[in-house]
């Protein structure tokens, strides 16, 4: 594929403190860019990064068909450049696409922008640990029209930012019974970004409470513990670390399934099964719950230190040996490439 590059005249990049870098606040200086018009995505091209011009009929600002991924790309000592299991944010991308009714990429308009991308931008991918390019494809419908239907033209943008930590320690998580994120049917399998909007208002009464983040419970009875704000989530009973099962609600998270197969490669008893409140309450009053983090891309791992349910707060203990700080220190090795990668994940 020839993937024309229209570079900047000027890099931005001696503006950007690489050392003090903040979560998806600065931007590289160039995006991939790929339009799918007449019933066909276009060959992709890398622009200088810059605003869109859109009618103000576009669909996506009436029906919010969008969608996005997450990803990071890693620098090593070496200077080697890893992507992390990519082709599953491709698949992922997709499979969110269908259900949005947005046209589906083909695998190589992702993959050779992605590579072509990180090749004019490598010098943005920071080498400090725990930082990376942090990378964003996104798709839209950029085509105009007020008819509640799908719209015939579509953006495929990836934009890149060199970042730091997501959250800055430990984050205290308010167990949400009456809003809810996802639906049985719904999209909450899919990371479009109405998903995310739905959590802005149950998340702002959470902070206004003293919490950083809701855990998310199962739609139909609020029994079930399901995500916990935008990452899924790990609870850690005596030694065995539990997970929901994905469903029609819950994102097939890459961080959520590499986690469950470092865990048993490393010995670590791990459920993939319904975890109910009742639980999870039983368990802080008796002590025996330990831990409780989130995973997702672009955190990681987020150890969680205590949650509210119902009026009263209750506190994890500190591990030495946590779960999640062994799990973390494994998957970024790997991602880092600064361990074996057994599974083959790095790209
Ligand atoms: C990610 O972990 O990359 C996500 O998609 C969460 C995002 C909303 C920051």
């Amino acid at each position: 594929m020839n993937i024309a590059v229209e570079k900047v005249t000027s890099s931005k990049i001696n503006e950007v403190d690489f050392d003090n870098l903040a979560f998806g606040s600065v931007f590289s200086d160039h995006m991939l860019e790929c339009t799918y018009k007449n019933g066909a995505w276009e060959t992709p091209k890398i622009v200088p990064y810059q605003p869109i011009t859109l009618d103000p009929s576009s669909k996506i600002f009436h029906y919010g068909q969008s969608i996005f991924e997450g990803m990071k790309a890693y620098k090593d000592k070496d200077g080697g450049v890893w992507l992390f299991r990519p082709l599953e944010n491709q698949k992922r991308l997709n499979i969110s696409a269908k259900r949005m009714a947005i046209p589906e990429l083909p695998e190589e308009y992702f993959m050779e922008g992605l590579t072509s991308l990180l090749q004019v931008d490598k010098n943005w991918i920071p080498e400090n640990d725990g930082s990376s390019l942090y990378i964003r494809p996104f798709m839209f419908a950029s085509g105009n029209g007020f008819h509640a239907s799908p719209a015939d033209e579509y953006k495929f943008i990836i934009a890149t930012a060199p970042s730091g930590a997501y959250f800055s320690g430990k984050v205290r998580v308010l167990i949400e019974e009456k809003y809810s994120r996802s639906a049985n049917g719904g999209v909450g399998f899919a990371k479009a970004g109405g998903n995310y909007a739905g959590q802005f208002y149950p998340t702002q009464l959470a902070k206004a409470k003293g919490y950083q983040q809701v855990i998310w419970t199962d739609d139909n009875t609020h029994e079930y513990i399901e995500e916990a704000g935008a990452m899924n989530i790990f609870v850690r009973i005596n030694d065995t670390l539990i997970t929901g099962p994905t469903s029609d609600r819950i994102l097939d998270g890459i961080t959520r399934k590499s986690i469950l197969d470092i865990a048993a490669d490393e010995g670590i008893k791990a459920e993939v099964r319904k975890i109910s409140v009742a639980e999870v309450v039983a368990a802080a009053k008796s002590g025996e719950l330990k831990e409780m983090f989130g995973a997702g891309t672009a955190a990681v791992v987020s150890p969680i230190s205590g949650f509210g349910h119902q009026g009263t707060d209750y506190d994890l203990p500190e591990l030495e040996n946590s779960y999640a700080m062994q799990l973390k220190k494994r998957i970024t090795d790997i991602q880092y490439n600064r361990a074996e990668d057994k599974f083959g994940w790095r790209y």
